[in-house]
């Protein structure tokens, strides 16, 4: 890797691909393979180590949510289960592209050597989560479906060009169109030039202290979407999974104990053994997300506990059925058979994102992004439970496609790199800080109004390791949810606020946030489908 002249005056070295693809978990892999079989020079950046890199697809429990054909369901109650838990934002013609998609992408990557488990000898189980009308939850392993779907990718994915501890620091991009990735590797900073590029870098969950995600959740898609000059839509809608494992220990990745463990008639109940969810919803502990994750705050806060339970012991079979949720109770030294699991409600997945059609195209020509990462329109204001792993499936294949045919169609790209290497950001732990106690379950004004001035107090500091970078994104990120929570002025799905606590039916619609010239993160609110 030798110095080289006409890409920026601060890179060492120079690659080219087709299309580069930022992320590593489901959308990611599968848009990969996508544009890879399109005959596409592929490059795959992966800011982790070959064998560190956990993905939040990794981590799943639960499931896919699909519409399997003979099961009774169908692709119109799946749908309107969506919309329901989404709170009035979903984009119903998004939801029913990709729901109708879901059964072909589950078969290709069952094609791709994934396997599921099954009730009897070819038919596949079905399980129920919450806000979900029917038992339509596709699993692996009990609840390590993440992993069996991340070990097939993994495997199938031995074909593609993956570049082990590259960082992503900015998509490069000329007037109108995408040229490239400013990359940090172990050699420094150096340029991808590239004519499409995918954002398939998962979620945010480190904004907070405490959080189901894998430690690389650090908003780096929402930052590198916003620095391209990119809109983000609904990223006030964090959602938090109401049933994180409670242990004591308030920091960094705590593990998930899995909404299935609901769906097969566990109870959440407080430390006197009181019902959490009785008279709050007519699905009681199966109600959506947000709703469930509410209840359990409210009850919190008025008991003053530091955890609620919930009770599996009647769950036949649990640690066969659910082993990664009973392996990592029984590291803390419960046993859900025999005890009641103490759970908090934790950050878990961001609803918005990265505005992009169904295909996963954005508004910059080049510029794709799939998973988490984007708002496509399907989650609304509240994700439903096991919808993630689908969109991410569908929406990957998608956007590899459209990615491969964008290449073909661009030509070779030259991207120039900026002279200096730098970022407002704050530390880690002050985002998490200012996070965890401004923006989380519940918020008011009075709070997003303070968040939003300690995150203000950011300074420029220079990108020279992975961790310069996740700073920077978090900072940039947290700022965008300030932004966009603090404009949001109601209740409505996953963003509860506590001086607003009723939605208003004059805010039903989504709203975008841009990076102006002068680097502040402003709203441009656009009502009914984003963008
Ligand atoms: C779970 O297993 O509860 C998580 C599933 C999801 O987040 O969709």
């Amino acid at each position: 890797m030798t110095g080289f002249s006409g890409c920026g005056g601060s890179t060492h070295w120079q690659q080219r691909a087709d299309v580069v693809v930022i992320g590593t978990g489901v959308a990611g892999l599968v848009a990969g393979l996508a544009a890879h079989r399109r005959g596409r020079k592929v490059i795959v950046l992966d800011k982790a180590g070959e064998h560190a890199g956990a993905t939040a697809t990794g981590y799943a429990q639960g499931g896919i949510a699909v519409v399997l054909p003979g099961t009774g369901d169908s692709v119109d109650a799946h749908v309107a289960d969506t919309l329901a838990a989404g709170g009035g934002l979903c984009d119903a013609d998004a939801v029913h592209s990709i729901v109708a998609d879901g059964y072909r992408a589950v078969r290709d990557l069952v094609h791709d050597g994934a396997c599921f488990d099954e009730a009897t000898p070819g038919q596949l189980a079905l399980t129920r989560e919450g806000g979900h009308s029917q038992r339509r939850i596709i699993h692996a392993g009990g609840d390590a479906t993440g992993a069996e779907v991340q070990r097939a990718l993994d495997q199938a994915a031995r074909v593609l060009d993956i570049r082990h501890h590259h960082v992503a620091v900015r998509v490069l991009r000329d007037d109108t169109a995408v040229t490239g990735v400013l990359v940090l590797n172990e050699d420094g900073p150096g340029v991808v030039h590239a004519p499409a590029v995918i954002l398939a870098t998962g979620g945010l969950g480190h904004l907070y202290a405490a959080t189901t995600n894998p430690e690389g959740a650090t908003g780096d898609g929402i930052a590198l979407a916003l620095w391209a000059g990119v809109p983000v839509a609904d990223i006030e809608f964090v959602q938090f999974h109401p049933t994180m494992l409670f242990d004591g220990h308030t920091g960094g990745r705590r593990p998930l104990v899995s909404e299935a463990l609901r769906g097969e008639g566990a109870r959440l109940v407080d430390a006197h053994g009181e019902p959490i969810t009785v008279g709050v919803h007519p699905m009681g502990d199966l109600a959506p997300r947000d709703v469930v994750a509410g209840a359990i705050d409210a009850r919190l806060k008025a008991t003053g506990d530091p955890c609620v339970y919930l009770d599996a012991r009647h769950v036949s079979g649990i640690a066969h059925r659910f082993p990664t949720v009973t392996a990592a109770c029984r590291r803390v030294g419960i046993d859900p058979a025999r005890q009641p699991i103490p759970v908090v409600p934790g950050a878990h997945y961001s609803c918005g994102g990265v505005v992009t059609d169904v295909d996963g195209r954005t508004a910059l020509p080049g510029l794709f992004a799939a998973g988490e990462v984007a708002r496509t329109g399907m989650h609304g204001a509240n994700r439903l439970a096991s919808n993630s792993l689908l969109e991410g499936l569908v929406v990957g294949g998608r956007a590899g496609r459209g990615a491969a045919e964008h290449a073909v169609a661009a030509g070779p790209s030259r991207a120039v790199a900026p002279d200096r290497l730098a970022a407002a950001s704050l530390g880690r732990r002050d985002v998490q800080a200012a996070m965890s106690r401004d923006a989380s379950v519940v918020r008011d004004r009075h709070g997003l109004t303070r968040l939003r001035d300690v995150l203000a107090a950011s300074t420029t500091r220079p990108l020279r390791h992975r961790a310069d970078v996740e700073d920077a994104a978090l900072t940039l990120t947290a700022q965008a949810v300030a932004v966009a929570a603090l404009q949001r002025a109601e209740s409505r799905g996953c963003h509860h606020r506590g001086d607003h606590p009723g939605a208003d039916p004059a805010q039903a619609f989504s709203g975008a946030v841009e990076l102006d010239e002068t680097g502040h993160v402003g709203l441009k609110v656009r009502a009914g489908a984003c963008c």
